[in-house]
């Protein structure tokens, strides 16, 4: 197969390491055929997949089952374990059983896992820091989040600004704060995920000055809107952590310029329009479909000035490849890498249309916007996946789960012998 890409850009894959493809479970919602078929048209060629799935990824029993569903991607996948109350005693499980990262839900967000207490977090960043796999943080604190909605209730508020009030930016920066002290302790790495604030970046900056293995990540809505969206867009808007003020945007701009914000990820999070627009604003579901329209609409900053090509490689690419294991064979375009590449066509532009995306969540607040700068082709491991614009069917079942190199040296285990594991081991001898 010979491809004339003359007056097109060859780029590596994205790699998204924050999606979520539903199934088992919610498969109204999306599936893995669906989401992949969305990665490979928005030129994403590597995927990490979140575990809030029904049932959620706790245990090795229940990642054989994704495993299994996941058989039918058109690209490559990372799969995440969970970290909560209740299976700090599957979690060496899930790493032999190999899983690629962790997830924490330190806040109630879509599928309400039980939130870890710091205590379990601790424990569970102690078993995980010797795996050297990376731990990725829903860094907003469930306490404070509850009270205030409880408030905001009584209080009769039913606006979709309401949604940003019981989450205000203190909510996140606090995890954070939290967090990264724990990863200190521990050694373990961290990743926030889905930065939405200016206040985050203060403890997130401080920590990666003292050493600790931190990074973050934020998503396309909080780049390209704000607070001045909400009346246009209603509850279509909301999302977990919410879209904040325009100087929080500028903020995170800022932060992946000067690498405090390590990468782009979309947090793809598809619901059905019924589950998105209620009545009561605290109904509607939060989240929305992101990894098809991620790169156009980045490519569209790219021709707007934004930022430059090779920036926003170093976000969508290479920053992930590195941060989450898979450098250097994915992410990058040079003589031992896979070939997992986005052509993309800087002149070309697209409407977004949800009805036309490959996802089956069909509602985006980016309806409607125009987008120059398109992947045409996507290809995974030298074979396409996505050819002119068209998916290509017979790829189905071509994505593997990406394996080997993903296990990085641990991090310094500064206190290792002060782990609850250890200690117990001790007061065993005795
Ligand atoms: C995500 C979802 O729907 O799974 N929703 C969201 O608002 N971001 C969960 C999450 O990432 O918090
Ligand atoms: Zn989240
Ligand atoms: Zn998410």
């Amino acid at each position: 197969e010979t491809l004339d890409a003359s007056g097109l850009f060859v780029l590596p894959g994205a790699i998204d390491v924050h999606v979520h493809f539903r199934e088992p479970g919610y498969t109204h919602k999306e599936d893995w055929e669906t989401g992949t078929a969305a990665a490979a048209m928005g030129g994403t060629t590597t995927v990490f997949e979140m575990p809030n799935t029904h049932p959620p990824t706790r245990s090795v029993a229940e990642l054989r089952v994704k495993q299994e569903a996941a058989r039918k991607a058109y690209v490559d996948y990372g799969i995440y374990g969970l970290l909560a109350e209740d299976n700090i005693d599957c979690l060496q499980g899930l790493i032999d059983g190999g899983v690629n990262a962790f997830k924490c839900f330190m806040g109630n967000t879509f599928g309400n896992l039980p939130s870890p207490s710091t205590g379990a977090m601790l424990e569970g960043f102690e078993i995980i820091a010797p795996s050297g796999l990376r731990i990725a943080l829903h860094a907003e604190t469930a306490s404070i989040m509850a009270w205030r909605q409880k408030r905001l209730i009584e209080a009769g508020r039913n606006d979709p600004l309401a949604h940003v009030a019981a989450r205000p930016a203190v909510v996140a920066a606090e995890a954070v704060a939290r967090a990264a002290i724990l990863a200190e302790w521990t050694g373990a790495r961290v990743h926030v995920l889905h930065i939405s604030s200016a206040l985050e970046l203060g403890p997130l900056r401080d920590a990666k000055a003292r050493g600790v293995d931190i990074t973050g990540g934020t998503c396309p809505c909080y780049l390209l809107l704000d607070t001045r969206d909400y009346a246009r867009l209603g509850s279509v808007i909301r999302v977990n952590p919410p879209v904040r003020e325009a100087s929080d945007s500028t903020a995170i701009w800022a932060a992946l310029q000067d690498g405090t914000v390590d990468l782009i990820e979309t947090d793809h999070a598809p619901h059905s329009p019924e589950e998105k627009t209620k009545a009561v604003i605290w109904e509607a579901d939060c989240g929305f479909p992101g990894v098809e329209t991620q790169m156009p609409l980045m490519l569209n900053q790219v021709a707007k000035g934004r930022i430059s090509l090779e920036d926003y490689v170093r976000f969508s690419a290479e920053q992930p490849a590195k941060r989450f294991g898979l450098w250097p064979v994915k992410g990058r375009i040079e003589a031992g890498a896979h070939a997992d590449i986005a052509v993309v066509d800087m002149t070309k532009t697209e409407i977004i249309e949800a009805a036309r995306l490959h996802s089956r969540g069909k509602i985006t607040p980016f309806e409607g916007d125009s987008v120059t700068g398109v992947p045409v082709h996507t290809l995974v491991r030298g074979r396409f996946v996505q050819k002119d614009r068209r998916l290509v069917a017979e790829a189905r079942g071509h994505g593997r789960q990406v394996t080997g190199i993903q296990r990085m040296p641990p991090a310094v285990l500064n206190h290792a012998d002060q782990t609850l594991a250890s200690v117990l081991r001790r007061s065993d001898q005795r």
